[in-house]
């Protein structure tokens, strides 16, 4: 019987892992499906089952239901426990196993596909949610300078930056508290950008040769691309890539094949 994969999420509508785990899966000639599955807001636990007694052998998981998935796990890999947060299930007999492979996702990204160094760079992170805890442990293990963590609730970033201070230097603060510095990498993990806005960011925080980076992609140009544009970002990326490595690192996890990522993330590019 074809293996069965989903992404679970609501809305779902958006989601474009079903093309690109298709074309993984087309790629390197796994026998397999991958749909996107929209459960109920209070019922995301029942459609999970629902799946694995379908015959479900993995899932993704996505807003809002990444802390839903952490709570149902069985069992979790080291770097999803490290982030509190699980994007990458794995149904094997009675065990649910919760992966995080958002972290490596991105840092695959920014520094083979876009070739930008992390080692040594003062990297700021906007956003205290699930996005931004996936993220931070992979951030301080490749050898940044320093992790600033700046968030809306002020409280939600010092308890991540706490979370995580036996890592590496991290610190969490409010988006006040950034005026009068600068940094090199800017890595937007907030949801602001799904509805049409972004962090009320002081001027002046991208440093000469900074990169900007979004979390969430999406099409068009976002008020965070318009601000650091402005700003003087020289590199600014919206989030394909990610979606693309992170989807890939999932698809590793579930068939043990590392697909090519350059195709898929042609096919998604807008022309
Ligand atoms: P996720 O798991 O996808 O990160 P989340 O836990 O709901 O989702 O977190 C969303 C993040 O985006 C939070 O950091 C949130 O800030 P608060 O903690 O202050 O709520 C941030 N966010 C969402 N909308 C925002 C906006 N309009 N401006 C600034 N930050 C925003």
């Amino acid at each position: 019987m074809t293996d069965q994969y989903a992404v679970f999420g609501n809305p779902i509508g958006h989601s474009k892992s079903p093309i690109i785990q298709t074309a993984f899966a087309r790629q390197t000639g796994q026998d397999m499906t991958y749909k996107s599955i929209l459960a109920p807001l209070d019922g995301f636990d029942d459609a999970v089952e629902a799946f694995i007694a379908a015959g479900g052998r993995g899932a993704n998981v996505t807003v809002p239901f990444k802390q839903e998935a952490f709570q149902l796990v069985t069992r979790l890999t080291p770097r999803a426990e490290l982030a509190g947060a699980a994007n990458t299930l794995v149904f094997k007999g009675d065990e649910i196993i919760g992966d995080n492979t958002d972290g490596v996702g991105l840092l695959r990204d920014i520094t083979i596909n876009l070739g930008y160094p992390v080692a040594g760079k003062r990297v700021l992170l906007l956003g205290a949610g699930g996005a931004s805890r996936g993220v931070v442990g992979p951030l301080l293990d490749a050898g940044i300078k320093a992790l600033t963590i700046a968030n809306r609730t002020v409280p939600r970033a010092k308890v991540v930056a706490e979370r995580f201070a036996r890592l590496g230097p991290v610190i969490g603060c409010g988006y006040d508290e950034l005026a009068g510095q600068s940094f090199d990498i800017v890595i937007n993990a907030t949801s602001a950008s799904l509805s049409g806005s972004m962090p009320a960011l002081p001027v002046g925080i991208f440093a000469p040769g900074s990169l900007a980076y979004k979390m969430m992609y999406g099409m068009g140009d976002t008020p965070f691309r318009i601000f650091a544009r402005e700003q003087g970002a020289a590199v600014i990326s919206e989030g394909l890539g990610m979606l693309v490595e992170q989807a890939a690192e999932s698809f590793f996890v579930w068939r043990g094949v590392r697909p090519q990522v350059r195709p898929v993330m042609e096919l998604l590019q807008p022309a």
